[in-house]
């Protein structure tokens, strides 16, 4: 890296510029900022005179035409002025001293604090470091996706002869997708609705913050299971909803537990698939808890995340089916069986909340990106979508059944888990005696990352637990991570 110095004599003081013919930007921007620098900050003061285009050109073994460009744009900009003959100078109109004496950090409100301290609660979503084998969760599997035929749906909607592109979209998302969705909810997951009552939303995430923004007072209470899903409870706090954890037990939501005196106004439940432990709701705890809704007044969140996965059984009709009286909002996303980055998911909303969610989902971003929308409707509609469902549950079948292999092989007793009948991961139990955290770092060690269980946990202290995504990885990394994990975890 060559690295120049150049010093500019101003009025008051001597400011040296660096310039590195290395850096992606072009040397006159670097002549530029770095002078625009100076003057902000003091080092040269107003009205104080810059050494000639040539003497600096001649100092720096840069062209002419480099400073001369730096200078013109600070020209244009108002912090340097040419005088006619006589050079250019500082901006004679600036105030003296310092402008910039430190980066301006603005007040937070209480909700950004909160996004804060929630945020560093729960751990950053994205990390960048990569370690070798990583039991990440959520992630699809790219090598698999029929990327040929998305570039070919996609290509569709960008011709220019193609009006829809160029207008704003509905707000409750593209009709032809909202159609597709209603017919394959009714058919494959026992959904009731029409397509009026569909609404697409940018992923879970967003559905679960308008649904909370438009239902919960602060300090309302919302009846969570724990272990459950660690972004609806940061959201349902930021919020300021107070949590009512009940622990799921082999069938999920225990509903002859819930506390007599809870009096939540919401419940974010997983029936179809107990999120993080495993296990599926049977029908007379399901009736049980419609009871308990009218009961309670209260409206019910039916995440089914990845209710299309069901590798043994066909999948369980949705608990919205068994709903007479609007109380069960469906969600639904397509993270799981597209792609995460993707971000778009779909709610069937009761009538009496469809048009307030959709008022606030204009309000709030005016709609899902139609794009996207518009390929994935086709992806639908022509059959690919059952066609990639089919192929998906025989590929993470496989990867699923691998891992419970190696789990046993390599682990056996040291852990307990719920059958792995759906999705993309496996929670993992220890006995009381492990430390999480030190597993989690000895695991790292070892260049497998695997994920601590206690933020899916309400309960403190939380009982020791890993959770594994198996989706991302092939059948050797998976059984060779399940090998070093094993090495990890104390007998
Ligand atoms: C329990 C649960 N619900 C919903 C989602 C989907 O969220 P989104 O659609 O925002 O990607 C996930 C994704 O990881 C999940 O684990």
């Amino acid at each position: 890296m060559e690295t120049i110095l150049v010093q500019v004599q101003g009025s008051r003081n001597v400011v040296e510029l660096e310039i590195n013919r290395d850096d992606v930007d072009p040397v006159y921007r670097q002549v530029y900022r770095q002078l625009r620098e100076a003057i902000l900050s003091g080092a040269l003061s107003p009205a104080s005179r810059l050494p000639s285009s040539r003497s600096m050109a001649r100092d720096a073994g840069v062209a002419r035409i480099t400073v001369v460009r730096a200078l013109e744009q600070l020209a244009v900009e108002g912090f340097v002025e040419s005088r006619v003959g006589a050079g250019t100078y500082v901006a004679s109109n600036l105030p003296a001293g310092e402008m910039q004496s430190h980066i301006f950090r603005p007040a937070l409100t209480d909700w950004g604090r909160r996004v804060r301290t929630l945020h560093h609660a729960n751990g950053p979503l994205v990390d960048s470091s990569r370690p070798e084998i990583d039991f990440g969760f959520g992630r699809s599997f790219a090598e698999r996706f029929p990327y040929d035929i998305w570039r070919r749906l996609l290509g569709r909607y960008l011709s220019t002869d193609d009006a829809m592109l160029s207008r704003y979209g509905s707000a409750a998302g593209f009709y032809p997708l909202r159609r597709a969705l209603a017919e394959y909810l009714t058919q494959s997951r026992g959904v009731r609705c029409t397509p009026e009552e569909v609404v697409i939303v940018s992923g879970a995430q967003q559905a679960i913050d308008i649904l909370a923004r438009l239902l919960l007072e602060p300090n309302d209470e919302v009846l969570v299971e724990t272990p459950g899903y660690r972004d609806a409870y940061a959201l349902f706090q930021l919020h300021q909803a107070r949590l009512v954890g009940l622990p799921v037990d082999n069938e999920g939501l225990p509903v002859d537990h819930i506390p007599a005196d809870a009096r939540p106004r919401l419940a974010f439940v997983t029936p179809s698939h107990q999120f993080p432990k495993g296990g599926t709701m049977p029908l007379a705890p399901r009736l049980a808890l419609l009871a308990w809704a009218r009961e309670r007044e209260a409206v019910i969140i039916e995440d089914d995340y990845d209710g299309d996965l069901r590798y043994e059984s066909s999948s369980l009709a949705a608990l919205q089916g068994l709903d007479e009286e609007g109380r069960v909002v469906y969600l639904g996303t397509f993270s799981k069986v597209l792609f995460p980055a993707l971000r778009l998911g779909y709610l069937v909303l009761p009538r009496a909340l469809t048009a307030p969610f959709v008022q606030a989902k204009e309000l709030v971003d005016r709609g899902a990106p139609t794009l996207t929308q518009a390929a994935v409707a086709d992806f639908l509609t022509e059959g690919h979508f059952e066609r990639h469902l089919r192929h998906l549950r025989r590929l993470y079948g496989d990867k699923r059944t691998t891992l419970v292999s190696a789990l046993d092989e390599h682990l056996g007793r040291r852990v307990r888990y719920s059958p792995v009948a759906a999705g993309l991961h496996v929670m993992l139990y220890a006995t009381d005696a492990v430390d999480e955290g030190q597993l989690v770092r000895d695991a790292a060690a070892r260049g497998v990352r695997v994920y601590g269980g206690a933020p899916y946990h309400l309960e403190r202290p939380a009982p020791p637990s890993i959770l594994l995504g198996f989706s991302g990885l092939d059948e050797d990394e998976i059984v060779e991570g399940v090998r070093r994990l094993a090495e990890a975890w104390p007998d």
